[in-house]
């Protein structure tokens, strides 16, 4: 396979995506440590923000994506993710640019992401793009009954 940059698509995700798109998380995305992902959550998603959800996409199939939530308040990050045999060509750069654009016009101040605390690859590409660790917070969570 010969991708580069000028041969992949990158959108937003529709409707028919979405059964690749969990297919491509199974196998790409760091999958630890959160709710479970459905299509049902996923078309939610885009009915509330259809723009939300990006992917990268080549030779028909999905090889990226990232989500860029806005709530009107706050904008976060989520599910970024490349293809294995396509990572190092600058694919998840692109979708943090693009991710960025859009929370930017929207009215973001800032954007961030959730990362592993072991995930030394999403730290490295994170820590790249600019973002650092906010040491003074630490998330507290439950699940909804
Ligand atoms: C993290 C991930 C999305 C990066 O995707 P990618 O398309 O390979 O990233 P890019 O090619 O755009 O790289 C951008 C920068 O990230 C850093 N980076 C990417 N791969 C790296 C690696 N293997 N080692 C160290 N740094 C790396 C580099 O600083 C790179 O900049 P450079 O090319 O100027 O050196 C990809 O490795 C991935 O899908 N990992 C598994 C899922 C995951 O952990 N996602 C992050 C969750 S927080």
């Amino acid at each position: 396979m010969n991708a580069d940059l000028d041969h992949i698509v990158f959108r937003a995700a529709r409707g028919e995506d979405l059964p690749g798109i969990l297919a491509f998380w199974a196998q790409a995305a760091e999958n630890q440590a959160r709710p479970a992902d459905n299509i049902a959550v996923l078309a939610a998603l885009l009915e509330r923000d259809a723009d939300a959800l990006d992917l990268a996409a080549y030779d028909g199939g999905v090889v990226g994506t990232l989500i860029s939530g806005w709530d009107g308040w706050r904008a976060h990050l989520y599910r970024l993710a490349v293809r294995p045999d396509l990572r190092g060509r600058g694919i998840a750069a692109e979708l943090l640019r693009r991710a960025e654009a859009r929370l930017a016009a929207l009215g973001a101040a800032r954007l961030d992401a959730m990362v592993l605390e072991q995930n030394g690859l999403g730290q490295s590409f994170w820590a790249t793009a600019g973002f650092s660790a906010q040491p003074e917070w630490r998330r507290w969570v439950r699940s909804v009954e």
